[in-house]
């Protein structure tokens, strides 16, 4: 069945973890969604994981489309989110409007997230009022890396920690369906999660939030630079890609690949009118 908006509510009601993934591309995704996960992320983190950039900066509207489209046509059960990429809403709410409809009407996803707490809540209101759920993004945002000066955990003093509380708060009131909570205190994931009426969606934000989402490259361990802290490595596909990649080389140099099951025949009566 469809995973919706309204599911992940009652499975906040139910104490059921809302489980989400990210996927970039059509068969990743279908894979991810014949698991059973709840939600598909197509995050702007595929600057990163995708396109080998340093940070989620550089990603555009038609990045993300081209990925969305991609996600949305293997992803039958899950809920995708679209992610809105740097400046696509920050500079107003209708750009956030008209972008966050993009993403829906070309990339045909059925919600959208953004960054930010009481500075986007105009942005999160106008696009929930156009009939978008929106998904909210506070803690870490990687999207203001260089105003936090690297990639960091959030909210560890009290004044940090009543701002993350407080924004929390800013997003459901303005509208958002759901919030991610990124890199930040375990204890205070939990008090937001009693604390507000929408699903907590966690990465790096400890057991207690509703949910959890990592990137998939990073749990499957195919990502070889830094490893965050919270990521736990659920398999080492890497290291059998790696393989498979070299013995492919291997079997290739001793022309044992392609062997007599891999090749196509034709009639030696054939061939001898070829000499
Ligand atoms: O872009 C992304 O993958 C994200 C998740 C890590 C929440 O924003
Ligand atoms: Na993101």
């Amino acid at each position: 069945m469809k995973n919706t908006v309204s599911t992940f509510k009652m499975q906040k009601e139910n104490k059921d973890k809302i489980t989400m993934l990210t996927a970039y591309d059509y068969s990743t995704a279908n894979l991810i969604d014949e698991a059973g996960v709840n939600g598909i992320l197509v995050g702007d983190s595929l600057g990163m994981v995708m396109l080998g950039y340093e940070d989620t900066l550089s990603v555009t509207m038609e990045d993300m489309i081209h990925h969305i489209k991609a996600v949305t046509r293997g992803a039958k059960n899950a809920l995708v989110v679209g992610d809105m990429p740097f400046m696509s809403y920050q500079t107003s709410v209708y750009d956030a409007v008209k972008n966050a409809g993009r993403l829906v009407q070309e990339g045909h996803c059925q919600a959208v997230k953004l960054e930010g707490g009481e500075s986007v809540c105009p942005q999160i209101k106008a696009i929930v009022e156009a009939s978008i759920p929106v998904m909210a993004h506070i803690g870490l945002t990687p999207q203001s890396v260089n105003a936090f000066g690297g990639f960091k955990v959030q909210g560890k003093s009290e004044e940090a920690a009543k701002r993350i509380l407080q924004e929390a708060k800013a997003v459901e009131k303005a509208g958002a369906f759901a919030v991610v909570l990124e890199c930040i205190p375990d204890k205070l994931a939990k008090i937001i999660t009693e604390e507000i009426n929408i699903p907590t969606i966690g990465i790096g934000a400890g057991s207690d939030c509703d949910g959890q989402i990592l990137v998939y490259q990073d749990m499957l361990g195919m990502f070889g630079g830094f490893k965050p802290k919270f990521v736990k490595r659920f398999a080492n596909v890497g290291e059998e890609m790696t393989k498979a990649f070299k013995d492919y080389i291997e079997e290739t140099k001793a022309k044992t690949f392609p062997a007599k099951e891999h090749c196509f025949k034709i009639d030696d009566s054939v061939i001898e009118k070829l000499y």
